[in-house]
């Protein structure tokens, strides 16, 4: 047994581990905490409301009891309250693992915590430092309430299986000195508030998000991560997006491009584009307020990539194109631009740089079958399903595209097909789809369309220069 330290030695070691989480984890709990884990610990020191979804078993209920432990040793007038949707979860998952931890500690720091059933103090100030948990149920609203204390730490486990009622109570915490509310689940409802701290465009702008993927996991070899992902039923599908990606599902029904085509296109191998196809880009440009602007970059069969230039004013934006342009060493023989409002101005600005640009008007008519369209953007959008439907295709597997593709429906409105509006979209809580209108704007362009029904029939002027 290791010498006993001077007291003097130990408030040493608690004021290191108050500045030092990861050193607390390792030298206090036992714990070399995964990059992931750090990432969540760091954030949950630093901000007030945090938002934790995560595929399986890559250790969010052990970085969770971490984290309490840390609060209980390091702190005075420190409260922490774990509410989850059943009592049987609670106490196999987070009260099991915080017992194992504390169970495993050196016996100077062991003794300084009195474990029961369903509560954990400090011996020196069983009022003022000490965790319990409480059942999260409708019928239980008034255990939410009134919970005060200068160090207020609540976390909500399995936050999707729990009634938003309990989250409405829980906001009372916020008047207190230091409050702290951190929700953690696997994200297996699409709907509730915990999947709103994530997608709803407002209220997702106050959250701190982690997020943490099966593969996040170091102990995980890759042949079990192998077995597991394929056990899941493969990307895109529902068990794999929750399991292995830690993300929302994809809606299943009434999308414009429905979902199954979407999960077979994602990181596709066997969908490879002829070499001479040329490459097209689509660009959803935002002038400046609240959305990403999108580049989209297809070969034919094959989404190159999407990627998102956040925040940018027109001219700012107008030179990252320009930017990626000349950086591509791939060059797109057209640049399809949404010129409805603020995009205008970057496609003049492109169009005077010298770029191969083309205006798409989405609001204006169709340009091809109007008998089935409405506007534009519906045509593209359609034209986008049928890329699909034909099938050897592929996009990277980049969550945002995949659900924005799955997200927005459609009516037939007088036997015109009619995609469901930004506004709509917004309104059923979700952000613009930068990502899927740029793919659908490579659909604009008279150059590239689909190999099997559209074959590239012009010759093209090309710098193959650029060409690999
Ligand atoms: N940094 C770590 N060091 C040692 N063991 C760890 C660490 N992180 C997690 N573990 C162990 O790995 C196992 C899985 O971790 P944990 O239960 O925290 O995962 P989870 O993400 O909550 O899983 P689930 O999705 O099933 O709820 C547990 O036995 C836990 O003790
Ligand atoms: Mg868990």
């Amino acid at each position: 047994m290791a010498k006993q330290l001077t007291s003097e030695q130990k408030r040493a070691i608690i004021a290191a581990c108050r500045e030092d989480i990861v050193f607390f984890a390792k030298h206090i709990a036992g714990s070399d905490l995964t990059p992931k884990q750090i990432e969540f610990a760091t954030k949950w020191m630093a901000n007030r409301r945090i938002s934790f979804k995560g595929g399986v078993g890559f250790g969010k209920t052990h970085v969770m009891a971490v984290v309490i432990l840390w609060a209980l040793f390091c702190l005075n007038n420190v409260q922490v309250t774990i509410f989850g949707p059943g009592e049987g979860q609670i106490k196999d998952g987070i009260w099991k693992e915080i017992g194992n931890i504390w169970g495993a500690m050196d016996a100077e720091w062991k003794d300084l915590f009195d474990y029961q059933a369903t509560r954990i103090s400090r011996r020196d100030s069983p009022t003022g430092a000490f965790a319990a948990f409480r059942l999260a149920s409708k019928d239980n609203l008034e255990s939410a309430r009134g919970i005060h204390m200068r160090n207020n730490f609540v976390f909500v486990d399995e936050a999707s299986g729990v009634p938003d009622e309990i989250f409405h109570v829980l906001g009372n915490i916020f008047s207190d000195v230091n409050p702290k509310l951190c929700l953690i689940s696997n994200p297996a409802r699409k709907s509730g508030y915990f999947f709103e701290t994530w997608e709803n465009p407002e209220l997702s702008q106050i959250w701190t998000h982690v997020h943490g993927k099966m593969a996040d996991n170091p102990r995980l070899t890759p042949e079990a991560f192998r077995e597991m992902a394929i056990s899941y039923g493969g990307k895109g599908t529902h068990d794999y997006q929750i399991n292995v990606e830690g993300e929302f599902p994809l809606e299943e029904e009434g999308g414009v491009i429905p979902a199954p085509l979407v999960q077979a296109a994602i990181d596709n191998e066997d969908a490879v584009a002829p070499a001479d196809a040329p490459i097209v880009w689509g660009l959803d440009p935002n002038g400046g307020g609240r959305d990403r602007s999108v580049i989209a970059k297809r070969q034919d069969n094959v989404v190159r990539e999407v990627k998102d230039f956040p925040n940018l004013d027109a001219v700012q934006l107008a030179q990252a194109v320009f930017d990626e342009y000349h950086g591509s060493t791939r060059k797109p023989v057209e640049i399809c631009v949404d010129a409805n409002g603020p995009g205008y101005g970057v496609y003049v600005m492109l169009s005077n740089m010298g770029l191969p640009v083309k205006k798409v008007m989405v609001q204006a008519s169709p340009t091809r079958d109007p008998q089935i369209y409405t506007r534009l953007r519906d045509q593209l959008w359609w034209e986008c399903r049928k890329w699909f439907e034909d099938g050897n295709v592929r996009i990277p597997n980049h969550q945002d595209l995949i659900k924005e593709l799955t997200f927005p429906t459609y009516d037939r409105d007088a036997g015109k097909i009619k995609v469901e509006d930004k506004k709509s979209i917004r309104k059923r809580g979700r952000k613009s789809p930068d990502f899927a209108d740029a793919l659908c704007l490579t659909f604009a362009t008279n150059a590239n369309q689909h190999t099997g029904k559209w074959a590239w029939s012009k010759p093209i002027e090309y710098d193959v220069r650029h060409y690999e």
